[in-house]
This record gives C-alpha cells, structure tokens and sequence, in this order.
C-alpha cells in the first residue's frame, strides 16, 4: 500500500481545507449559530462527493441534519461506517482565547514541532472526522479502497444526539455495515498509541432552588428567611461523603466492579500524576478513595456541578438575598448504570434533602449509556495492526472517561459495534478555550486509516 506519495502531495491543501471548516462556527449548544450550523452540514456534503462518495447528502432530523455518504463498490466485501461530527463546543470564556476560536492559525510549540491547528473544533471532531475524509480520498485516488465505505456525520453530538435514535430506526437499512469506526478520542501521547476501550456514560440534569417569591433585602431578611443560594451549596456538598463517594442512595447499585486482573493491567498504562498536576497547575488531586487517578476519570462514575448561578453577580457589590439558585450537574455513568435510572434516583434524593424553606425542581437533560468495547474483536485487532504499522509500536488499550452518546445507541438499533482509533491528545483543550490539534497527529491520522480499511478488510475474508 503506498498513499503517502499522495498523501505527502496534497498535505497542504489536506490542512487548508480543514481550515476552511474551522471557519464555519457551527456551535450546536446555540440557536445564534444555526445558519453556521447548516453551513457545516452543507460544506461537508461537497467535501465527501468530491473525495469521491457516489452520493452525499444532508439528512433532516428533528434536530440538526446528518451529512451521509457513501460508496459501494462490491456488495460482498464489508461495509465500514465512518461516524464523527461537525457541530462544536460553544468557544466560551472567548476572552481566554489567543486568537479568535474561528480564525484558525497554525502556530508552533515545543509538543508540537510541525505546529499545530488553534480552532474550536480543531481536535473535537472536525480535525478528527476530516482525517477519514482525506483518508478516503486518497484511497479512491489511488485505487486502494479495499471495501465499501459509509459516512455519518452529525450536528449535534455537543448537545447530546437527542434527535439520531430516531434517524437511526428511520435510516437502519442504510446504515448497514460489519463495523463503524470513529475518531473522536484521544490517545495517550505522540509516541504511545492508544485505543479507547470504553467511554462512560452520563445523566445531565439541571436543578432550581426556590426561597421566597422575589429577591428580598438581606438585611431586613437575611438571617429569618432561608437563602436558596446557600441551601444549594449545601446540598450539592451533601452529594458527595468524605471518602470521595457519591451519596445518593442506590447510585452504585450496578456499577461493575474491574477484577484485579483487569486494575492491574490499567495500572500498565503509562501515567505521570507529577505532570498531570503540573499541566493543570494543582497541586495534589483528591477523589474517591480506594481508586487511581486514571480509574477514577474512566471506570468509576462522577457527579460534577458544571455551573452554578443566581442572585447578584454584576459589578460591585449588591446587597440581596435572592429568590432563586441553579446548577448543571453532570453524572458520568459506567457499565452497568442506566441512565433513565439514575436520573430518577438522582431526581428523589435531591427532592428529599431539600429543607423546609425551599422548593426544589429537577430538570433532566440529555443522557447516554455507558460501552465498552471487546478487544479480540476483528474491529479492535485491525485497529491495533493499522497503528503499530505507522507508529512502529503497539497500542495500548485504555477506558475512556468522555461520553458519545451515540456509540451505545449503534449497539443497540443497528446491532453494530464501534472502534474508537482517536488521535487527540489530552493536551489538545477541547471544551476549552485555545483548542488546538497538531498537524502531526492530523497527518498521522489519515496515514493510519487507510491501514484500517486494508486490515479490517483481510481479517473479515478470514473470519
Ligand atoms: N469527543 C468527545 C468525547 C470524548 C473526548 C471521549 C475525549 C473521550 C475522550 C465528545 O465530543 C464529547 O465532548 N462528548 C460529550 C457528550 C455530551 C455532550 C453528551 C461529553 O463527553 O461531555
Ligand atoms: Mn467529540
Ligand atoms: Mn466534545
């Protein structure tokens, strides 16, 4: 297989187009962006027809659309089906941002030599769904595509994918394939391969605290009335005991315990709490007792206050005690949680903790289920042989801690499993302000895919 004189040509227009993409500030979280958000629908569309897609299009939902591509060249040989998405994190706090979340700049650093791209949405996905884009490409125009290939590109997996259960029932038969593969995890570092084996699942739920009818003077109440800013935080510091664990009762209920076998081959993974702390700037970590600093952010649950607000937050200082308090709490799940489930639980023990004094209302978001994918599966194996041959080295197995929702719903409408051959670094800030993603790891990605398909392809004519 020989692609990377091709490859190797058409570098610089690989990364320009994807520069192109960046540009469109497709934030799925905000109906300001829906006209960018269906820009990055459309932009996507040309781009799998002219890689060479018999046909693509953008597919209405009940929410944002889904681009779809596919091309058939023998009914007999597998079907890979490519997921990513093209909807984005809003950029927020923009004024952290070094140059304009929708102005990409390529800009080098020490980790990353050959410069890396500094957009949102540079790594989470569109940097990572456009690999398979140039990938595929370049293995129509070199006659190597070895299979037939399906695209899935999404709008709003930053939103929580509520509308593509539907889509997947509705598009079931199209959707067909042996495999789908998907680029929107990390891996451990630029000379560790790594294949995620896991990724968590998540209830997300908002909560509203209600004292009195109005904003009251906190002089002439304070004291007498109960403020619901300072219930909430109580409540919320109830959720947690000291030993790190949750306390909502029933919450560990199904939760699957690791064998010692499979803690200490985690344990294998290559990890540096010194310089885990040190990127972060903290000084020590704390969690829940008993478990790593690597098990605690991918086989153990969480529950997280995202955001907290209510009363006075402008400038100066505005005496009040405020009538209502909000959070966002976000609880990451693991087999064998269910999210439905937990959100109830969730929903009665903050009803029942509330004092008298306040009102509570939980409002649930979205949810997802929690995967783990085997590792003796066909999909897995061609994978691991697609990244030792371009990185000279064996990848390492490793559980994820970020959720795709979508992933269990493949599972379980389509009855198709999912590898996740992500190329992102930890490094990479997405969610965060100045997201980047290295043209080290962009290139590296489209040079290993097509390893993919040839792999995948020989390991299913011998099964
Ligand atoms: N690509 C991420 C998920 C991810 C990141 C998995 C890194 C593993 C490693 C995805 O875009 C994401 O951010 N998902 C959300 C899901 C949510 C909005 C329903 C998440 O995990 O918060
Ligand atoms: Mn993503
Ligand atoms: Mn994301």
């Amino acid at each position: 297989m020989n692609l990377n004189n091709y490859i190797e040509n058409h570098k610089e227009r690989f990364t320009n187009e994807l520069i192109e993409l960046l540009k469109i500030p497709s934030v799925s979280a905000d109906p300001a962006y829906k006209e960018a958000v269906l820009q990055a629908a459309t932009f996507t569309a040309e781009k799998l027809k002219e890689a060479g897609c018999d046909s693509s299009e953008v597919i209405a939902t009940k929410g944002y659309p889904v681009v779809y591509g596919e091309k058939i060249i023998d009914k007999n040989l597998p079907t890979i089906l490519v997921y990513g998405h093209y909807d984005v994190q809003p950029p927020d706090p923009i004024e952290l941002w070094e140059s304009g979340p929708f102005e990409p700049v390529i800009k080098k650093s020490a980790l990353h030599p050959e410069g890396a791209i500094y957009a949102r949405g540079a790594c989470d996905d569109k940097g990572q769904f456009y690999m398979h884009v140039k990938a595929f490409e370049a293995m129509v125009a070199e006659n190597e595509l070895p299979c037939n290939v399906k695209f899935m590109i999404e709008g709003e997996e930053e939103v929580g994918s509520d509308s593509l259960g539907e889509f997947l029932e509705t598009y079931k038969e199209r959707l067909s394939s042996d495999i789908i593969l998907i680029s929107d995890t990390g891996m451990i570092s630029r000379d560790i391969p790594s294949i995620q084996t896991g990724l968590r699942g998540l209830s997300y739920v908002e909560v509203e605290v209600t004292g009195p009818n109005r904003d009251l003077h906190s002089g002439v109440y304070g004291g007498a009335v109960v403020n619901p800013i300072n219930t909430l935080s109580k409540m919320i510091a109830s959720l947690h005991d000291d030993q790190g664990k949750i306390t909502i009762p029933g919450f560990y209920d199904k939760v699957i315990e690791l064998s010692a076998e499979e803690r200490s081959a985690m344990a294998e993974v290559p990890f540096d709490q010194e310089e885990y702390n040190q990127h972060l700037e903290i000084d020590g970590v704390n969690g829940e007792k008993g478990y790593s600093t690597t098990e605690r952010a991918s086989i153990r649950p969480t529950l997280d206050v995202n955001g907290i607000w209510g009363g006075y937050i402008g400038e100066g200082a505005k005496t009040v005690l405020p009538s209502k308090a909000y959070a966002k709490i976000s609880m990451r799940l693991v087999p064998d949680q269910d999210h439905h489930k937990i959100t109830r639980l969730f929903t009665e023990h903050f009803e029942a903790i509330a004092p008298v004094g306040v009102k509570v209302k939980v409002t649930p978001h979205h949810g997802g289920t929690p995967y783990v994918t085997p590792i003796d599966s066909i999909g897995y194996l061609a994978a691991e042989k697609a990244l030792e041959t371009t990185f000279q080295k064996k990848p390492v197995p490793q559980r994820g801690g970020g959720s795709i929702p979508i992933v269990a719903l493949f599972e379980s409408v389509l009855g198709v499993k999912s590898v996740l051959m992500g190329f992102g670094l930890d490094s990479d800030a997405i969610h965060s302000p100045n997201e980047h993603y290295g043209l080290f790891n962009y290139y590296k990605g489209i040079e290993t895919i097509p390893y993919f398909f040839k792999y995948y392809t020989e390991l299913s004519k011998e099964a």
